[in-house]
């Protein structure tokens, strides 16, 4: 139930109230931003288990009924009726766009698709079998070397055209990079097509041949950036506001997040899952690999299971698991075995005591992997496909962190526990 105060009682007996606040929907919160001036402690929560960080009207998660919303719209709703670039209209401005907002927001970010000519010299600089998140965060931090024309943070036209060019441009980045790994040439950007053919033909077409565009490949990832486009204060968007508010430019921002997005915790858990399957190789030696993550002594975790927020079920691998079923009956896939084998590693783990007690779900992390190599991307890229999808969200909370007159520098504090005041010994008394 709301409340108007929370009564914190010191251990000199004396009381404090602490101010609630109440969200639009969701858990109330605790203003402790005058504890340190008036009680000088600070709260401590290492991985901000129970701590907001800011205030925002874009997405919100209820963790134990498994909802998830984009602007107050359902995932499900979205994922069955909306596209992509819909979406992202809506997370940067708020509303589902009319006809004519949609028709110019697309055609404002077909024209952005082209990166500058010399950021195509970076992809010679790299190895050949360079990672390609190394590539995509290192490019992207580039961009603020290319586009400081726009840098201005506190002009709204400015924000707008930084949020267009990261989504017009990471899948360029990201083809590039695909290219330099498969040694094959650059595929420049075709502004006829959509967000989504585009980006197939960037990686899969050659010059020595016509390229036949997939409309069913094309419609899947299109699902699947929908579906990875935003979720409130994760670990890379938190990352990005941080960075973000210390004014750095956005470009630099994104770059931060896209580093944060490559562990295995987090986005790199698609990559994990796929290597994880492929080691366990077959049913027989699911309950050998269950028995590895439950056992403390093994640092082995069942990879795409478990969620800091979702301890029920997460919609977006409910919605994934179907499509996985849709897609490999649509692309004539008879024979499925790694998808097979994650759907009976699943079932397994759900019926375990472990995973119960513990509300271990699949994550989105578990089955996108297969949607990705059903389409022909190598596994290092799946993390790019997931950044490429989550690039919109981490615009617009950039944009949400920067608008906001009340915004500070993100800067949390500490309890030290290193050694107390001591005095310098010369090196040769030591
Ligand atoms: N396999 C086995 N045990 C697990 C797993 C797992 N996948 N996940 C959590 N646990 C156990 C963990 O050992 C701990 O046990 P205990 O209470 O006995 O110490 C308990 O469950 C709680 O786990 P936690 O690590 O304290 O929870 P967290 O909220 O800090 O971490 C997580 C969440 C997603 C990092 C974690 O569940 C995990 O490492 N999962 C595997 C990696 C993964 O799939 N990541 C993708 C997350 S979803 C997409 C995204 O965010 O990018």
């Amino acid at each position: 139930m709301s409340q108007d105060a929370f009564r914190l009682l010191n251990p000199d007996g004396k009381e404090m109230d602490l101010p609630v606040r109440s969200g639009t929907i969701g858990p109330d919160v605790i203003d402790i931003a005058r504890l340190y001036r008036e009680q000088g402690v600070f709260t401590y929560d290492p991985g901000y288990v129970s701590t907001g960080s800011c205030a925002s009207e874009i997405t919100f998660i209820d963790g134990e009924k498994g909802v998830l919303m984009y602007r107050g719209y359902p995932v499900e709703q979205l994922a069955a009726h909306s596209s992509f670039l819909e979406v992202s209209y809506l997370l940067l401005h708020g509303n589902l766009p009319t006809a004519s907002e949609l028709e110019g927001f697309d055609r404002t970010i077909r024209t952005h698709t082209m990166l500058n000519e010399g950021m195509l010299n970076f992809f010679k600089g790299f190895r050949y079998d360079a990672h390609p998140m190394a590539m995509l965060s290192a490019v992207v931090g580039s961009m603020s070397a290319y586009y400081h024309d726009s840098l201005d943070a506190s002009n709204p036209e400015h924000r707008d055209i930084f949020a267009h060019r990261i989504l017009a441009k990471l899948p360029t980045i990201a083809a590039a990079a695909y290219k330099l790994n498969k040694g094959q040439p650059f595929i420049y950007p075709r502004n006829d097509l959509s967000y989504c053919e585009n980006m197939l033909q960037m990686f899969f077409a050659v010059p020595a041949e016509p390229y036949e565009i997939d409309e069913v490949a094309a419609e899947a990832l299109d699902l699947l950036f929908i579906l990875h486009a935003d979720h409130e204060q994760n670990c890379s968007t938190s990352t990005v506001r941080m960075a973000g508010s210390s004014g750095a430019n956005p470009y630099s921002a994104i770059a931060a997040g896209i580093a944060a997005l490559w562990g295995p915790a987090h986005g790199g858990a698609n990559e994990a899952v796929l290597e994880m399957l492929e080691e366990i190789g077959d049913a027989s030696q699911i309950g050998k690999y269950v028995k590895k993550a439950i056992d403390k002594n093994d640092p082995f975790r069942l990879m795409g299971f478990g969620h800091r927020v979702y301890k029920n079920f997460d919609p977006r691998a409910t919605i994934i698991r179907d499509m996985c079923h849709k897609l490999l009956a649509k692309l004539g896939r008879q024979d499925t075995p790694i998808f097979d084998l994650a759907l009976e590693l699943e079932q397994v783990a759900l019926k375990d005591d472990y995973f119960i007690e513990k509300n271990l779900y699949p994550n989105v992390d578990f089955y996108s992997g297969i949607i990705y190599r059903a389409l022909g991307i190598p596994t290092s890229m799946f993390t790019v496909m997931f950044a490429l999808g989550r690039s919109v969200g981490w615009a617009a909370h950039w944009r949400e962190m920067i608008a906001d007159p009340k915004g500070r520098i993100s800067r949390p504090r500490q309890l030290y526990l290193g050694p107390e005041q001591r005095d310098y010994v010369p090196i040769e008394k030591r």
